[in-house]
């Protein structure tokens, strides 16, 4: 009978140095496994609680050294009663432990991560690479991968208000060649900044965070990396997260871009991305409108939503019931899914599968602090998501997750 023989924490870095909630699951069997909650930092107002402990002498109060005192106190004894566990069965009898809608107990970032190591120990336990375990025969789907060379808005200290510029090589034919070309561009991209004289140092996700004058100058300098980089317009389209929650002002019906202080309507923020997609080779815009404007996700999804994706993000949170209100009202066909803010892989898989019954788009994602760890690179392929958002070609945490994928494309 297979059981839970011990959990326990550690407190880890993320990488933006900050603490961050490491778990480990042993099973009855002898197997293990060990997880890291990534943590955001333009996060939605709808997100599952992250926990953290508030002492000022500690990590500046962002320390967890007292949420992952509840694995002995709370988790640990309870998950270890269960018999015959499943990963469905143990994140069940964890929301049942947590007892609030939004994780407030326990935290979303110590409840993923008991998810995620369960998940891993399980998948070790039935030998089987992780992906396998979660998706079964049919997990055969690499995602494309959205990266994102150009960073702005709350991950960079630069004047972009558009929080990430990214390029999708959706017209070349493998995971590999993707790959390939979303490097070739990144260090085009650096090679042209550089020429212009522009500051080549990264922002959170590992993307360039230069001045420029605009974000059609950002978008135009991505498309001549394309170009320069040996690859066409056809070959390599542009996404958008403009992460425009960032840009609600409390009790104002207007739009405020933080950086330039530029203002806008709601109608003329429409009409803005709506220029934008005439103009450029753009495939997807990510939270165009703040948390709270589902009314303007369905007005530009009514102009464009035939031809690219408006993505939920922060209007969204992975939340089945927020989700739900999306579908109803058709704002936006498409939904960023970060684990992290439901709280457990379950939920996650059943925001995906709603997603889908539905005609919506899921798009696998990290968070701008990240780990090592490459958990959701297995997730996107056992959910055979279309598309993952990982950031940039470059530094350690992201390519953690592309590399991880070149590694599943040989197992497939
Ligand atoms: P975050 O940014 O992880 O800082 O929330 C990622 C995103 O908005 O998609
Ligand atoms: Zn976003």
């Amino acid at each position: 009978m297979l059981k839970i023989e011990r959990i326990y924490g550690d407190e880890v870095l993320d990488s933006r140095g900050n603490p961050t909630v490491s778990v480990t699951a042993v099973l009855s069997s002898g197997a293990a496994g060990t997880a890291i909650s990534p943590s955001g930092a333009s996060t939605g107002k709808y997100e599952a609680y992250e926990k953290r402990d508030g002492d000022k002498e500690r990590y500046g109060g962002k320390g967890v050294k007292n949420t992952l005192s509840a694995i002995k106190k709370e988790i640990e004894p309870k998950l270890k009663r269960l018999e015959n566990i499943t990963l469905r069965a143990c994140d069940r009898y964890l929301l049942e432990i947590d007892g609030t809608e939004n994780k407030q107990n326990l935290g979303a970032n110590l409840t993923l991560a008991v998810s995620m190591a369960l998940s891993r120990a399980l998948a070790n336990h039935y030998n089987m690479p992780l992906f396998k375990y979660l998706g079964g025969a049919s997990a055969l789907n690499l995602p494309v991968p959205m990266m994102n060379i150009i960073n702005g808005g709350a991950h960079a200290g630069n004047n972009l208000d558009i929080q990430e510029f990214m390029i999708v090589p959706v017209g070349l034919g493998s995971y590999r060649e993707r790959l390939r070309a979303g490097s070739e561009v990144y260090h085009s991209l650096k090679n042209i900044l550089s020429l212009k004289g522009s500051a080549t140092s990264v922002g959170d996700e590992g993307g360039f965070a230069p001045n420029l004058r605009s974000h059609e100058e950002a978008i135009e300098l991505i498309l001549e990396a394309v170009r320069k980089a040996g690859y066409s317009e056809n070959d390599i389209k542009i996404a958008l997260d403009a992460a425009a929650s960032e840009w609600c002002k409390e009790n104002s019906e207007k739009y405020v871009m933080p950086k330039t202080g530029r203002e806008f309507t709601k109608d003329e923020l429409i009409e803005y991305w709506v220029n934008l997609v005439n103009k450029y080779p753009v495939i997807s815009i990510e939270d165009p409108f703040g948390e709270e404007d589902f009314e303007s996700f369905k007005k530009l999804t009514g102009r464009v939503g035939n031809k690219i994706m408006i993505v939920g993000d922060d209007l969204f949170v992975t939340n089945k019931k927020r989700l739900q209100k999306g579908i109803k009202e058709n704002a936006g066909n498409a939904i960023l899914i970060k684990p992290n803010q439901i709280g457990t892989i379950s939920e996650t898989i059943e925001t995906v599968i709603l997603a889908k019954k539905n005609g919506f788009t899921p798009i696998i994602s990290h968070r701008s602090g990240e780990s090592e760890d490459a958990f959701i690179a297995d997730l996107a392929v056992a959910l055979n998501s279309p598309f993952i958002k990982a950031g940039a070609p470059a530094r350690g945490e992201r390519v953690a997750k592309y590399n991880r994928l070149l590694k599943i494309s040989n197992m497939i």
